[in-house]
């Protein structure tokens, strides 16, 4: 049976060398629109997302990181993903969903994407999520959960094949 989706994930790998080309404007738009159908929690649309392209800029959202932050170096794009903290308890898996979906919009481009981890994570000073805050001008009630780097990719990696899912990993009826 066909599964284009299937195809999708099983071929998106984490990227993390990049060409340092810009991410087109319009396919950076496309993904965002994915990114904004995510499910979330109660349906209130918790997660924003600042798109940051400057190079200056990104450079500087990489020591936000200390330990990894300038894996994304040479990326086009860095996408920075907060989630509002009005209802709290379901935050993370709000952004994590959101993140999904963007990994996966990027591999329908061609491109290469990698989750950085901020949530508790240190900058120089403070927290990552806190020097991310004073530098991108996030305002106080948002917490940032991720970056996600996109750019042009200067590794391969293959995809993942059917051999490489463990179907005993799914349980019907019970475990
Ligand atoms: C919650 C989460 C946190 C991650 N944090 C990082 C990170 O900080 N740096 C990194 O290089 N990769 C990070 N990754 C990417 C994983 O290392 C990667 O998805 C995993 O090794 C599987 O490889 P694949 O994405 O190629 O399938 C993270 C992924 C997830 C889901």
């Amino acid at each position: 049976m066909e599964n284009k989706l299937f195809e999708l994930a099983a071929a998106r790998r984490s990227v993390r060398k990049y060409t340092g080309e810009p991410v087109p404007e319009g396919i950076l738009e496309e993904i965002m629109k994915v990114a904004l159908t995510a499910p979330c929690s109660f349906g209130h649309r918790p997660v924003e997302f600042v798109v940051v392209r400057d190079k200056n800029t990104m450079s500087r959202v990489a020591d936000c990181k200390t330990r990894g932050g300038h894996q994304i170096d040479g990326a086009g794009a860095v996408i920075v993903v907060m989630v509002k903290q009005d209802r709290g308890e379901f935050w993370i898996e709000d952004g994590a969903i959101a993140s999904a979906y963007i990994l996966l919009a990027v591999e329908q481009y061609g491109l290469g994407a990698c989750w950085v981890h901020i949530r508790n994570r240190d900058g120089k000073t403070a927290s990552s999520s806190d020097e991310l805050r004073s530098l991108l001008g996030i305002p106080e009630g948002y917490e940032v959960l991720n970056l996600i780097a996109i750019g042009g990719k200067a590794e391969h990696k293959e995809g993942y094949k059917e051999s490489d899912f463990d179907h005993s990993k799914v349980h019907y009826e019970r475990f």
